[in-house]
């Protein structure tokens, strides 16, 4: 019998797992508040899908336009999460983003200025001025690298290839977590008061995808196996521009800053087709004509927003339909061109790491020719229900932040404020830990049973002569997402995947990995996929659940948004018989200071009547 105090073991008062912007942000705080801090990493220590978001970090700093405040952002958040977002997180996100960017820039973050001196800002889609403090297109990596400089003296434990697998619990609360070093195979315990969560979302459970191999839900799926709640997880944001060609780069990010800083979308017969889908509660604030949409790009305050500036779920939308009904490009994709709008060396200077991907992997140099893009899926908004001021779950010890957690951005997220909410959310998550720490009483106790019993599960894929293949059970997967629920969905589609997710997910339990564990690349793959099976089925149950159309969420069969929709949340849960269960919730009604700035016209915001 496997003997428990032979695992290499760590003890700290808060173990962060997920070391991207959230994660480290988190961490920071924890341990500048005098908590023992781990901090773990399935990757090296600053790869993490927050380099992701690089057009830039949304804070209403008011610096380009003297208009913006926090009020606006919020309204912004609101209508582009179709007003499904929790009203206190959006509240929260909207008022402490720009405290969060100045203390970056205070840490060392380098942004771009404007001529004044200031932090510029930058347009992107669905946020009403100029809001996104950027370093060129490389903004989500110039955060994790302050992060990083600043976390690197704070002196807690970092883990680094080493992959969570398990939560363990002692009479409900947090206790610990085993996981193992995936260098030698070898496992790890820590034995901890509280866990924060910030493993971003499960976007290799779909093949085009901005996410790297680390992003398998792990979060999601072991919080769901503790007994959390998750919520909102039919909310799958597909990126409208992803790299469509070579077959190799499909689904790599291309940032939205093209379009915030002049790029236009083309069909292939090189009409700017994104004019012919705007939504009617949009129109009054998006340009009829090009005209119009060239005069607002020149800086003319009267002109409205080009409806390439439309919200992610519109854009992405749009596109499927242009390539569907012909008139997409060869590979698949639609134009999205800027080298007519911008001379070649601002395109160098603003967008540099799009020059190169492009140049290096598709040999096309955007400043002379239109790049070929499509929708790629980079973010969940669903994930671990959370309260919003202390990020706890329902999980007491349990916490999540940043992409794993969800409740902010409702049914589709602006882009930008996955930055801002990493920064606010991963403080306030420390914060929620250390009040949760320092109330709790004895330290918890680990079940060595429950270990024993994780290890032997971790291992059966070594032993296993016969068996499917990790790599194909994986593949599998991502056909059946890919296939059944995608940008748009329909009850028989997610009838079909529901029962492809049953046949893999007995092909799950019988893989093989068979070796030793130290190197074994195909042990690995075995482990990842039980969060990201667990995390495919909830998104495809609240799919199936939510009987109507909402941001990011297209039922064909459900056309268009429903009232009665807009006051529920889709929860899903372990039931006691461990079946996955799905139930709507009904969700408080807003607050009435919040929907008074939610619902309020411009002009009344703008000036200061609300
Ligand atoms: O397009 C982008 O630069 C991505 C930003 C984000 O997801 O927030």
């Amino acid at each position: 019998m496997l003997n428990v105090s032979e695992i290499q073991t760590f003890e700290h008062d808060v173990l962060v797992i997920g070391a991207g912007g959230a994660g480290l942000r988190a961490a920071i705080e924890c341990s500048a508040r005098g908590l023992s801090t781990g901090l773990v990493c399935k990757s090296l220590l600053g790869k993490a899908h927050t380099v992701m978001a690089e057009g830039g970090v949304a804070a209403a700093l008011g610096n380009l336009d003297r208009r913006d405040n926090w009020k606006v952002h919020f309204r912004d958040t609101m209508r582009g999460g179709k007003f499904l977002n929790q009203w206190r997180m959006a509240e929260l996100h909207a008022r402490e983003s720009p405290d969060r960017v100045r203390e970056l820039e205070e840490w060392g973050a380098v942004f771009d200025r404007t001529k004044d001196g200031l932090i510029s800002q930058r347009n992107f889609g669905g946020h009403r001025y100029p809001r996104l403090a950027h370093v060129g297109d490389r903004t989500g990596l110039e955060i994790i690298r302050t992060l990083q400089d600043h976390a690197v003296h704070k002196g807690f434990g970092i883990y680094m290839e080493c992959t969570a697998l398990d939560l363990h619990l002692d009479a409900g609360r947090i206790a610990g977590v085993l996981g193992y070093w995936r260098e030698s195979g070898r496992f790890v315990l820590f034995r901890t008061r509280a866990v924060i969560l910030a493993t971003g979302g499960g976007g290799r459970a779909w093949r085009i995808t901005s996410n790297s191999w680390e992003y398998t839900g792990d979060g999601t799926a072991m919080a769901y196996e503790a007994g959390a709640d998750l919520m909102d997880m039919e909310f799958t944001q597909f990126h409208p521009t992803g790299m469509v060609w070579p077959p190799s780069v499909r689904g790599i990010l291309v940032t939205e800053g093209v379009r915030g800083d002049g790029g236009v979308l083309l069909d292939s017969r090189k009409e700017r087709f994104m004019f012919r889908y705007i939504p009617e509660k949009f129109a009054d604030e998006t340009a009829a004509t090009e005209e119009e949409a060239n005069r607002w790009l020149a800086g003319d305050k009267t002109a409205r927003r080009p409806p390439e500036l439309l919200t992610r779920d519109v854009v992405a939308r749009a596109i499927t339909q242009e390539v569907s009904e012909g008139r997409g490009s060869p590979h698949g994709g639609v134009y999205l061109d800027i080298a007519s709008r911008l001379p070649a060396e601002t395109i160098r200077k603003k967008l540099p790491s799009m020059y190169h991907q492009f140049k290096e992997l598709a040999e096309v140099d955007i400043t002379r020719q239109p790049m070929e893009v499509g929708p790629t899926l980079h973010y969940f908004m669903g994930g671990v229900r959370v309260d919003s001021d202390t990020q706890m779950s329902t999980v007491p010890g349990l916490f999540a932040a940043g992409e794993c957690a969800t409740g902010m951005h409702g049914a589709n997220r602006l882009g930008g404020n996955s930055l801002s909410d990493l920064l606010v959310f991963g403080r306030l998550a420390g914060i929620g830990a250390e009040q949760y720490v320092k109330g709790l009483g004895a330290a918890p106790r680990i079940d060595e049973e429950q270990v024993r019993s994780a290890v032997r599960r971790a291992t059966a894929p070594l032993n296993r002569d016969a068996g499917a293949n990790p790599y194909v059970v994986h593949d599998d997967l991502q056909g059946v997402m890919g296939r059944h629920v995608g940008i748009v969905r329909t009850e028989a589609e997610l009838l079909s995947a529901l029962k492809e997710l049953d046949r893999l997910k007995r092909d799950a339990l019988g893989v093989k990995a068979p070796g030793v564990s130290q190197y074994n690349a195909a042990w690995h793959e075995a482990l990842d996929l039980r969060s990201l099976l667990i995390t495919a089925e909830a998104v495809t149950r609240a799919a199936l659940m939510r009987q109507e159309s909402r941001g990011a969420h297209t039922r064909l069969d459900f056309f268009g948004e429903r009232e009665e929709w807009q006051k529920v949340n889709v929860i899903v849960r372990k039931a006691q018989d461990g079946q996955m269960e799905t139930r709507a919730e009904t969700r408080p009604g807003p607050p009435r200071d919040l929907a008074a700035i939610a619902h309020a016209s411009i002009e009344d915001l703008e000036a200061g009547r609300v």
